[in-house]
């Protein structure tokens, strides 16, 4: 569709929504006020034409009682009876069928017969500022003619004043109409201007720069607060994915090394047996890799949020117990014990295989970070509105001082290094929480103590869905 106006080539103020608002804005009330003058003129001068037509035509069935029957010199004697008794202005003439004028107070060539709004006459007024005269000229059966008339003179004034009036409210009803739009474009232009200004600096490379706000809290600045959160975010994230480039690189290091290293052992040694241990290793230590990989995909596709469109409701205390009994055996193999206490008929919104994965490396933490048989306690209960589930171990605890390191990626505090794991556990888990809107903490089970033991608490919102059960 082609655009007529603006035209693509007129000024950027012309084509702001802002002036053409104003434009149509100006326009509308443009029209009101043709409409309000058309009421008026017609209101006004019609009723006032009515009232004087009225007066003639009364005073014309007083001169003429027989109606046209009437003859020419009883009419001319009911003039000069009018004429000399009526106080008012109005205004007479009577002539013969020859024209020959037979009384009244105006002298002038009549014209034909019907009604008339004569102008002023070219030797001045009709009379002592009469610039205008409304008549009715009757034509009589003997042949006169009879004109009867009253001063039109206001209704002229008045149709000045009005068409005048009009005029001026028409052009300062279109002008501070306009004036405002473009006041108003001028403002919007300069914000957006902002807006593209900033934008293209954030896209030449400065991703610290933002918005400026007005400060006033209109839609703009609304608008420059989202466009903003959107911007930290996304700072957040691509900080956060040049970070974990980075921390994969280094911690593939010391894996590939160690392959490297194996193989290089296993090349030297001609031995099938040994070559075969070898093999195994080097098994072993690529799937380490891959779980690795795994696990750093896994963390910033939950880090993305768009698991969430997969949430269901979830019977908590379901998923609890089976998970329970999974580690139940393994832990008490390795002499730990595993305690829990599940309030029936848990419900909460979230994905089970993630909130699975996120107990279960809870529950290892606690297996392999407590440093020989642990007590391991799993509570897990309603509060008003809320989910609450606490896993506690007897182990050293995590120093509050440590516990940011920890839950970075490939964060391990010193005791677990010799220990296998790559540090991506607590960090998933709170990922985990994060999509699940959970508030997720580390505590000293027991304050004070030599061995404080860790506590990872989850608050959940609880799920509105009726209680599975
Ligand atoms: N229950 C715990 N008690 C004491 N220290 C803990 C406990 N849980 C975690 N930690 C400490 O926090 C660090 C980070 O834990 P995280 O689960 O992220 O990694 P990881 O267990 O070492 O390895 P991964 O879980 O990736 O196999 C651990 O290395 C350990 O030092
Ligand atoms: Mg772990």
């Amino acid at each position: 569709m082609t655009r007529l106006w603006p035209a693509p080539g007129h000024p950027a103020i012309l084509r702001t929504s802002g002036v053409r608002l104003a434009a149509l804005g100006a326009a509308v009330a443009a029209m009101g006020a043709v409409i309000v003058f058309v009421v008026i003129y017609y209101g006004t001068l019609g009723s006032l034409r009515q009232t004087l037509d009225a007066s003639i035509t009364n005073e014309i069935g007083e001169i003429l009682p027989q109606g046209t029957a009437t003859p020419a010199a009883e009419a001319a004697g009911a003039i000069n009876a009018a004429l000399a008794e009526k106080p008012f202005r109005i205004f007479y003439a009577l002539s013969g069928p020859n024209g020959a004028a037979l009384a009244g107070n105006l002298r002038l060539p009549l014209p034909a017969p019907g009604w008339h709004t004569l102008d002023t006459p070219a030797g001045g007024a009709f009379a002592q500022g009469v610039m205008e005269l409304r008549v009715l000229v009757v034509r009589l059966r003997d042949g006169a003619s009879l004109l009867v008339g009253v001063d039109g003179t206001m209704i002229r004034r008045l149709n000045d004043l009005i068409r005048r009036s009009f005029l001026i409210g028409f052009g300062l009803t279109l002008s501070l109409g306009l004036a405002a739009g473009i006041g108003f474009g001028r403002k919007a232009l300069a914000r957006v201007n902002a807006v593209s200004l900033a934008s293209r600096e954030i896209m030449a490379g400065d991703l610290s720069r933002r918005i400026p706000l007005a400060g006033s809290g209109d839609e703009f600045d609304r608008l420059a607060e989202t466009v903003n959160a959107m911007l930290d975010r996304m700072q957040h994230l691509m900080e956060n994915l040049a970070a974990v480039g980075n921390e994969i690189a280094h911690d593939l290091r010391s894996p590939l090394a160690r392959l490297r290293e194996t193989l290089e052992l296993a090349l030297r040694d001609p031995e099938p047996a040994a070559t075969g241990t070898a093999i195994a290793e080097a098994i072993a230590q690529v799937d380490g890799a891959l779980a690795l990989c795994g696990a750093v995909l896994r963390l910033a596709q939950i880090e993305t949020g768009a698991r969430r469109a997969s949430f269901s409701n979830i019977d908590l205390t379901d998923l609890l117990n089976r998970l329970v009994e999974t580690y139940e055996t393994v832990a008490e193999e390795a002499g730990h014990r595993l305690i829990a206490q599940v309030t029936p008929r848990l419900a909460i919104r979230g994905d089970a295989q993630l909130l699975n994965q996120m107990f279960a490396n809870l529950i290892e933490n606690a297996m392999t970070h407590a440093g020989g048989p642990a007590r391991i306690g799993l509570v897990a209960r309603a509060e008003a509105t809320r989910v609450t589930v606490r896993l506690t171990d007897d182990g050293p605890g995590i120093a509050p001082d440590h516990r940011g390191a920890a839950l970075r990626r490939f964060g391990r505090l010193d005791p677990a290094r010799h220990r296998p794991g790559y540090g991506l556990g607590l960090p998933l888990s709170a990922a985990i929480a994060e999509l699940h809107d959970a508030v997720f903490t580390l505590d000293d089970a027991t304050q004070g103590a030599n061995r404080p033991g860790l506590t990872v608490t989850l608050v959940f919102p609880a799920s509105n869905a009726p209680r599975p059960g």
